[in-house]
């Protein structure tokens, strides 16, 4: 099922890259990113006409060399904190940075400036107690259009209940604030939440940021967000990026004065990514087959923080038969450590390389060092 949601998409690329990836996987658990899947889907987002700019949202891989084809496509880079902006400026110049952070601190806001970043704010706060850092600036304007969507609710940006944006009902306040500190909302920002897979959400929000920008005089530049998402449940229907393009060029005749930014992560870079564990060891318990892997969620968090289904395949045995049901479990101390449940699996050995896929975003990203196992190292082929 999960390959005939995939069509008409090639066999992904770690099926035919399966010696190397055994090799790779001899000294201990690995990311491994192919850099060529994420270039295809630079180029397949740069070859979209509606869009005028794109943002790679770096906070979903930032590993260098998937950056530096990212910055070599062509696009822009966001971020949402100083390292990550310090980062970004080293690969591509200031144009092509965009700063949206979440209740940052002021002298974050004052540093991206001075790198010439375009700042995007979303609360009256900085307006109100920081003037001397905004008095005179230009900056991007983030609302919350009052829902959010996504893959889980935990990724969801929108509503009363998310620390995300301005709510609408701040807007006269913001924009009196704006007018004393002789500041320009240049643009007006929406991310309403990560992994949608329907085409005609960024039409919405579009058409809803433009109609608000007609209340504020200089908005050149409508960036409706990220959150293209990729499949992740065996069902799930890919993005259509042709009737994404087609939905946006249609709504952007009716409002032609803005520029329209967008600002995706998970979709450059997912599929672009594995992670190779080894099998350490296999227990039987009442109806339970576990089979234990040399990394867990300090290394792949998105299956016990969502619920995140990851494909896994053992890697080692593909040519047998996947007979066997398991509970795929790491070895950190949680119950919540489960790489993936009721996966059929060829019977498993120890040292077989299981291979979790779809880990090249909001992987490393999100590792961390609990138990004092550290994460996966990252390769790059
Ligand atoms: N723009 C803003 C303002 C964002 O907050 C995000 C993601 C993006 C763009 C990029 O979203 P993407 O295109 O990657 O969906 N850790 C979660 C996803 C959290 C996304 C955080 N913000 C996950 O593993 O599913």
């Amino acid at each position: 099922l999960y390959a005939h949601a995939q069509a008409p998409q090639a066999q992904p690329w770690w099926r035919r890259r399966r010696e190397e990836l055994l090799q790779l996987a001899r000294d201990g658990a690995r990311y491994v990113y192919d850099l060529a899947s994420v270039r295809e889907r630079a180029a397949a987002l740069r070859a979209l006409k509606a869009p005028d700019r794109w943002f790679y949202a770096l906070k979903a891989n930032s590993h260098p060399a998937v950056l530096a084809v990212i910055a070599e496509a062509g696009l822009g880079l966001e971020c949402v904190s100083l390292p990550e902006l310090e980062l970004a400026a080293g690969l591509v110049g200031p144009e092509r940075l965009l700063f949206t952070p979440n209740f940052a601190p002021q002298a974050e806001y004052a540093a991206a400036f001075a790198r010439g970043a375009r700042v995007t704010l979303d609360n009256l706060h900085p307006l109100q107690h920081w003037g001397e850092t905004f008095r005179g600036r230009a900056v991007m304007l983030r609302v919350d259009l009052g829902s959010g969507r996504g893959h889980h609710d935990k990724v969801r940006t929108g509503g009363a209940g998310s620390k995300f944006g301005l709510s609408l009902d701040q807007l006269d306040e913001f924009r009196r604030l704006a007018r004393e500190l002789d500041l320009a909302v240049v643009g007006l920002h929406a991310h309403l939440g990560s992994g949608i897979l329907d085409s005609g959400h960024w039409r919405e929000v579009y058409a809803q940021l433009a109609a608000l920008a007609q209340g504020f005089n200089r908005v050149e530049a409508i960036n409706i967000g990220g959150g293209l998402g990729v499949p992740s449940q065996p069902l799930d229907t890919p993005l259509d990026l042709a009737a994404l393009d087609a939905q946006l060029a249609e709504i952007k005749a009716a409002y032609p004065q803005f520029e329209l930014w967008l600002e995706p992560g998970r979709y450059l870079v997912a599929d672009a990514g594995v992670l190779l564990a080894r099998v350490t060891q296999l227990k039987r318990k009442g109806d339970y087959r576990y089979v234990g892997v040399d990394t867990g969620m300090n290394s792949l968090i998105r299956p016990a923080l969502y619920d995140a289904w990851h494909e896994i395949v053992n890697l080692s045995r593909c040519d047998e038969a996947a007979d066997t049901l398991y509970q795929v479990v790491g070895p950190i101390c949680e119950s919540g450590d489960v790489l993936g449940s009721n996966r059929r699996l060829p019977e498993c050995a120890d040292g077989d390389v299981l291979l979790i896929a779809q880990a090249g975003a909001y992987g490393a990203a999100m590792a961390s060092h609990y138990n004092l196992r550290a994460p996966a190292a990252e390769v790059v082929i």
